[in-house]
């Protein structure tokens, strides 16, 4: 939620700012602007997304600067809520991700004090109290400031004739890049990969002094060190290559990015954690948790342990009894609900797990331990590649608890995924493309896979999607079934192949129309349904993999017939770090 970036150096800051924004937008695209730093503050904001407009009408100049792109939570997307914001004197600027969340009660004595406030965000209390507390010295008055704040910051300031940023966080993520005489901070490493490869992730409640020679970070008032670590990304990864869009670049590096999660393994700490467990906790949002409820149809029946699976969201007010090993999954590392299930998780002494793709992220300094998965970076807000090495992370886990016995599965299975990338989905993109509702359907682990289905077409094509178990849609969902509502049945071999077929032909005797995911082959299969598209015929767990990837090229072609927006869909950003 909210991207937000900064540069000082010897290079003019606007260029940089720009581009970074520009890397950023996956983050919040409803205006953005930036500020540069001379004798006085200059600042240009807009409403909507950088690529729309002339980034080239952007003529300020200076070598120091920060900027922002927003995902609005206070105050509609317009030129005045949009960050920078500066204070009433104009000496100072500030860009802000996160939510204050006592800004009313905050609002409400500085405007007692004499405050006159422009827009309607939450952030302009910020740079209002800090407004009252500069003195000449940026640093000291974002100390004295942040003790005010409650609620989630990553904060970016600067001020007239000082050639420093100085930055703060808490709850909300915020990197730093090291240059050569020049440095970067920045919301997450995508805007940093092409200029450095060294990165300091700040912790909470640290404020950093940035000048171009260096940075100083304190912490509870007191000088500290934080370690640059290298990052393993390549800029390459963050850019488009040819593709018209990321999440098809994304999902043809799925093949890539399971073989990756699954070569580079696991170490003797995880190892040691996941055997030990006797009761699993997941906790997740969306796609991700998606990803965790098909760990559970996998791991119960092979492993014999119980395994819950909860939404971060839900996790915080109903928690369920906390025992046993916690596992959050979360590609960002970032997602304030499930930050906010794990750290209660550690409050009651269970033991905490992460499975994230984000080095250095949030999660990562929550849990106690940390399987990392190789997606790489992943740009198109819709996760394709970082839901397949999720369930990469997720399987080996499964793999451990079952001595290895689906090592050489595993180490196969990206053949099988790259098998299906180039699958022809026009008959099936021309009956949903048409349809205002669609439903998806599967029974055991493909049940979530038909959740994951029914989500994806919807954040991206903006049809009415469901996701159903199949025997589940005659319990009510029957009702809307007509010719001119199709079902999307996955539909492998296995235990529940027959009842599948059976819920098939109910649905065919309602005249809806059946697009049917079925194993290459499969004849008896292929005669009943209105559209068949064949899988490989592998080990069901493979099949979990080839099936979800059909499904997001399904949603991926019919959003690019409804010409949508596929990388920035409508109301949504990547990463969600407001409750
Ligand atoms: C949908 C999607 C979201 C995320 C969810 C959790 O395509 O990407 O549903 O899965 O916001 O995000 P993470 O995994 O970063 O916690």
């Amino acid at each position: 939620m909210c991207g937000i970036v900064g540069y000082i150096g010897r290079r003019e800051a606007t260029p940089l700012l720009i581009q970074g924004l520009k890397r950023l937008e996956y983050r919040g695209y409803d205006s953005f602007g930036i500020a540069t730093v001379g004798s006085d503050i200059d600042l240009f904001k807009k409403r909507g997304r950088i690529s729309e407009s002339e980034s080239g009408a952007v003529t300020l100049h200076g070598s120091v600067g920060i900027g922002h792109t927003r995902w609005a939570t206070h105050g509609e997307p317009n030129d005045v809520n949009a960050h920078p914001h500066t204070d009433c004197t104009g000496r100072l600027a500030l860009v802000h991700n996160g939510v204050i969340e006592n800004y009313i009660e905050l609002k409400k004595q500085l405007l007692e004090r004499g405050h006159t406030f422009r827009s309607e965000t939450d952030t302009e209390v910020i740079v209002h109290l800090l407004e009252e507390q500069y003195t000449g010295d940026l640093l000291e008055a974002v100390r004295k400031t942040v003790p005010f704040l409650k609620g989630s910051y990553a904060i970016l300031a600067v001020s007239a004739h000082d050639d420093r940023i100085v930055a703060a966080r808490d709850a909300s993520p915020l990197v730093l890049g090291i240059g050569d005489g020049e440095l970067f901070a920045a919301s997450d490493m995508t805007p940093l990969l092409e200029h450095t490869e060294r990165i300091v992730f700040l912790e909470d409640g640290d404020i950093a002094e940035i000048t171009p020679e260096g940075v100083q970070v304190y912490h509870e008032g007191e000088k500290v060190e934080r370690e640059i670590e290298l990052v393993n990304w390549c800029v390459e990864d963050a850019k488009k290559g040819g593709f018209a869009h990321f999440m098809l670049k994304e999902i043809f590096e799925q093949p890539q990015a399971f073989y990756e999660t699954i070569r580079v393994g696991v170490d003797d700490a995880v190892r040691k954690v996941i055997r030990s467990a006797e009761e699993i906790t997941l906790v997740a949002c969306g796609t991700s948790y998606h990803t965790a409820l098909i760990f559970k149809y996998l791991a119960e029946p092979l492993c014999n342990i119980p395994i819950r699976v909860e939404l971060g969201s839900e996790f915080k007010y109903y928690p369920p009894p906390l025992r046993g090993l916690v596992i959050a999954v979360t590609q960002s590392g970032e997602t304030a609900d499930t930050m906010a299930a794990l750290k209660m998780a550690k409050a009651h002494n269970c033991p905490t797990f992460a499975i994230t793709n984000v080095q250095g992220s949030t999660v990562t300094r929550i849990a106690d331990t940390t399987l990392m998965m190789r997606a790489g970076p992943e740009i198109s807000v819709a996760a394709t590649k970082s839901y397949i090495a999720q369930l990469a992370a997720l399987m080996q886990i499964v793999n451990i608890r079952c001595d290895g016995a689906f090592d050489d599965m595993l180490a196969h299975a990206h053949l099988a995924i790259d098998e299906v990338l180039l699958q022809d989905m026009a008959d099936a993109v021309a009956l949903c493309r048409t349809a205002e509702h669609v439903f998806f359907v599967g029974r055991g682990p493909f049940y979530p896979v038909s959740l994951e289905g029914a989500l994806k077409m919807k954040e991206i094509s903006y049809i009415h999607a469901e996701g159903y178990a199949a025997g589940e849609l005659k319990h009510g969902p029957f009702a809307l079934l007509t010719p001119e509502t199709p079902v999307v049945a996955v539909c492998p071999p296995g235990a529940t192949y027959p009842v599948m077929v059976s819920n098939i032909k109910e649905m065919k005797a309602r005249r809806a129309p059946i697009i049917a995911l079925g194993v290459k082959g499969d004849s008896e299969l292929e005669e009943i349904v209105d559209i068949f598209i064949p899988i490989p015929d592998t080990h069901p767990m493979v099949q979990v993999l080839t099936t979800s990837v059909v499904l997001q090229l399904l949603s991926y072609h019919t959003a690019c017939a409804l010409q949508c927006d596929i990388d920035k869909p409508r109301n949504l950003a990547k990463s969600v770090t407001v409750e």
